[in-house]
Parts: structure tokens; sequence; C-alpha cells
């Protein structure tokens, strides 16, 4: 028999139905003869009003998990339509209400920082966790739309992808934790150098290099994992550990059509946003989080950044022409610089801030075609590559606050010209003897261009970036669960 049709709240309330709800106190109101509970459970930003006689609330406070049983029944009140009139109160664990970090008041995200363990279970850090969560479903959604391949490539590589030093060493050294936490081992010790893989191995700080392996297999690959960077950068942007979505595309020979993806998946994701229950409560909480820090962006700022998103499309610019740009607007008085904007030095923050506001208006902006001095070995030549100005096909993807959102390239996939790309960045490569050396050299990867080699491309998006850009939170350590940087691991 089909089954029964889903009453309304009203309707089950009208019934007197009998519910328990499992949940945290967001907080307490007692008075003389009744007490009222708010209970959130982390999957709305709303929570049930559950009412008791003063003797049921005796241990409520703000934090303990309780179990409540009652009658689901129309509330006078005017914050909410129904109530829950307890019959039965489990308090389900111990909570020490006196020492509760997070009591209810107002927190700084500095000291919210102090507490990743604690923390997620604010209303608002929650919200973040089921965005984070949504976004990947989106992004899953577009790619499996697109006959993207989902892959799983390592995390434990020889390769310095983006050549900035900037990896963590892979180390089977004994951890120098007491002994009690270590587990009892038979083994003899380990000798310090007794390397575990005979050479160097870093954690991946990019997965492009494998990436493009397997789009030569089965034609467009995607990947959202870890990377690491040993980034000294204190900055709201940075991380150590980090989320990082790439894809690569083979048989494309136009940097355009890489671009093109990207902005196809931002708009399919942003308007799944916009659409979604989760996207209502970043626009709900916004109102709210603006009464307490000035700094956060206001609930129509958020919905024409999504907006701007789903609208193209988006301005594509050189970066030639972004620098022309910068030094008229120095020279107009238009802007003031820490830093002057020039050719060879690369584009810094507050250009890239700039750039998305001036060009972009307030939306994301591509520039391509940087000069090939400042970027990896990878990348192939632009189409209007210069003997005098080498540029590369490459683009990144600039958005407001954020800056640098998204970074890709069309990749050199000719041999002779790889190696000598390989030379002229001091890396191994035409100078090196055996053809297949397991020796953390980059052999493997010129295979890929000596056997049925293609044209390709991909990119590279920080996630956690998206994520506050699509939040409006402004500091990467807020979107992330347990954010690692330099100096800074809480637990
Ligand atoms: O621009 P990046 O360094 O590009 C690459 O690694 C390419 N190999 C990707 C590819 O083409 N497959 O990094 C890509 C993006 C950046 O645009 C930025 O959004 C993010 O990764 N990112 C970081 N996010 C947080 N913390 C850090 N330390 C980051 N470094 C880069
Ligand atoms: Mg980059």
């Amino acid at each position: 028999s089909p089954p029964p049709p889903a009453l309304s709240p009203h309707q089950r309330a009208l019934s007197g139905e009998t519910l328990t709800v499992n949940g945290f106190v967001r907080s307490v109101r007692k008075q003389k003869r009744v007490a009222f509970a708010a209970i959130g459970d982390g999957s709305s930003l709303h929570t049930v009003q559950a009412v008791f006689t003063p003797e049921q609330a005796d241990g409520l406070s703000t934090g303990v998990a309780v179990a409540v049983t009652g009658r689901w029944t129309p509330s006078p009140g005017q914050e909410q339509e129904h109530e829950l009139q307890a019959d039965t109160v489990r308090i389900l664990g111990q909570h020490d209400s006196a020492t509760y970090p997070l009591q209810k008041k107002y927190h700084t995200t500095e000291y919210l920082r102090t507490l990743p363990h604690l923390r997620s279970r604010l209303p608002f850090n929650s919200l973040l966790l089921r965005l984070r969560s949504q976004l990947t479903a989106h992004i899953s959604t577009y790619f499996s739309n697109h006959d993207f391949i989902q892959v799983h490539p390592p995390i434990i590589t020889s390769s310095d992808c983006e050549g900035a030093g900037e990896v963590f060493t892979v180390s089977s050294e004994p951890p120098s934790v007491p002994p009690s936490l270590t587990r009892q081992s038979q083994d003899p010790p380990h000798q310090p150098d007794d390397l575990f893989f005979q050479t160097p191995k870093y954690l991946t700080v990019s997965n492009q290099l494998h990436l493009e392996a397997l789009a030569q297999s089965v034609g467009r690959v995607w990947t959202l994992s870890p990377t690491f960077r040993a980034e000294k950068s204190d900055t709201p942007r940075h991380l150590s550990e980090f989320y990082m979505l790439e894809a690569e595309i083979a048989f494309v020979e136009d940097l355009s059509d890489v671009m093109n993806v990207v902005e196809n998946m931002l708009r399919a994701v942003a308007s799944g946003l916009k659409s979604s229950h989760v996207g209502q409560e970043l626009l709900d909480a916004r109102a709210h989080e603006h009464e307490e820090d000035n700094t956060a962006l206001s609930r129509a700022t958020l919905a024409q950044r999504w907006q701007g998103l789903i609208d193209g499309p988006w301005p594509r610019i050189t970066y030639d022409a972004a620098i022309q740009h910068l030094t008229h607007a120095v020279a107009q008085g238009l802007v003031q610089f820490d830093f002057v904007p020039e050719y060879q030095q690369g584009l810094q923050t507050e250009h890239e801030r700039f750039l998305a506001e001036s060009i972009g208006q307030g939306g994301p902006i591509f520039v391509t075609d940087y000069p090939r001095s400042i970027k990896p070995f990878y990348m192939a030549p632009s189409a209007s590559d210069s003997a005098d100005a080498p540029t590369v096909a490459c683009f990144d993807l600039l958005v407001p606050e954020t800056c640098e959102l998204v970074g890709g390239s069309m990749r050199e996939h000719r041999l002779p010209e790889l190696l000598k790309s390989m030379d002229d960045h001091g890396l191994q490569g035409a100078s090196s003897s055996s053809p297949h050396a397991s020796d953390g050299s980059l052999q493997w990867y010129l295979d890929l261009r000596r056997y049925g080699s293609v044209p390709h491309g991909g990119f590279g998006l920080g996630f956690d970036r998206l994520l506050c850009y699509l939040s409006g939170v402004s500091n990467i350590r807020d979107v992330v669960s347990f954010p690692r940087w330099h100096k800074r691991y809480e637990a």
C-alpha cells in the first residue's frame, strides 16, 4: 500500500503527535512556572522550542545534549509556529556548564579558531559543513553530466609540480611522541638515513601531473583532493593543507575551451546553491552575522556575488592588458598600490583585487597569457607568443576579495619543447640518462609525451577559497574545520 501522505508541521501539531527531538540546547530561559529551551541539531539554522516545567529544566544549560519527548503543539509565542511540550527529558551525556567554552554570546573568529573541535557545533559553522557537502555534490553532478571521470591520484609524490619549493617531505622516521602513544613494535628502530622510498617523497602540491597521465587514458578527468604547501604566507587565503578541485582535458587545443569548463562549472554550482535550502540559510545567516561583525557581507552583496557567477560571460583580458590597465589607473590617480605593477613581477593580491573590482565589475575576471618567466615549466606557449615577450597559454580566474580562485593552462605536449622548458627551469630533463628512472625525476611524465601525446589543458581551483567566496566568510581559516597553517595546529 502507498505510504500515508506526509503531514505538515501544523497538521502534526493538531493531531497532538508525540515526537522525540535529539539535539543540543542552544539557550535556556527559566521562569517561575515554566522554562523554554531552544534545541538545535546542526541540520538547519532553525531550532525547536521545547517547553518544560522548572523541575524538568533543572540540568539544562547551553551545550547539553538532550533527547526530549513531548507533544508537538501550536505555539502561542511570536517566534515559532509550533513547540514541543516536554513529557520527558533525558540528558544524554556529561556536560560541564561552568567551563563550556561556547557559552551563548558573541565569540570572535580568532577565539573560535582555538576550538576547532567544538566550533562546528555553532549553527553557522554547521551550515558551512553543509555548504561544503552540497558544493561537492553539485561539482560531482556537473562533471558527471559532462563526461568527466572522477579519479584518485596519489598524495605521496616525488615532484614539486609548481616548482615553488614549498613541499612537505614525507618521513618514515619514528615520531618523537611519548612511547605510551606509539604502537608497540617488534621492528628494529629506524635509522635516520633509511629512506622509506629510497628517494625523498613529498605531500602533493597539485595533482596535475598525474591527472595529465589519466586524462590521456580516459579523456576528461577530475579530482577533489587534499593538497599541501609549506607556504609561510600569513594571509586569509592560504593554508598548509587545502582541498584543490582539479580537472584535465585531453584533445583540447585552445585555452578558451578550458576556461569555458571553469565558467560553466562555477555557474552550475552557483545556480544550484541559489535554489537550495543551504543557499537560503546562508542568506538568512547574513542578516544576523551582520549585526555582530561589521566586516561581514550584507545579504544583498552575497546574493549579488552568486548572481555575478550565474550571469556571464566573464571578461577575459590578457596579462599585458591587465598591467596596462593597472599602470593607467595609477597614473590617473584612481588607485594607489604598495607595489608598482611591473610586467616581469607578476600580479600582487592588491592588483588582482583592483582588476576584479574595476574590470570584473564585482564579478569574476579571467587574466590570460602571463610571461613565461614567472610560470611553471609545463605550460605551453600562447598562440600569439612572441620572441621579445614570451607568454604562456594560461589563465588565472580572479574574484573580488578572494582574488585568485583558479589557475589553469594548456600543457606543453611536445617532447622537445617540454625538455627545453625543463632545462630552462633547472629541472632534470634532457640531461637525464635513464629513460624510465624511478629516482624522483620526471621521466614518467616525459613518457606521456613519448607515447601517443595529445594536446591537453586543465585547471586547479582552491576549493576552500570557493567556500569563502560563496559564503562571504572572509578568512579561509574559518571555512575549514581543522585548519593548518604556519605554526598553527589546534586539533
Ligand atoms: O595556482 P596553483 O598553484 O595551480 C596549480 O597548482 C596547478 N598545477 C593546478 C592545475 O592546473 N591543475 O593552485 C591552484 C589554486 C589557486 O588558484 C588557489 O585558489 C588554490 O589552488 N591555492 C590555495 N588555496 C589555499 N591555500 C593555499 N596555500 C593555496 N595555494 C593555492
Ligand atoms: Mg596560481
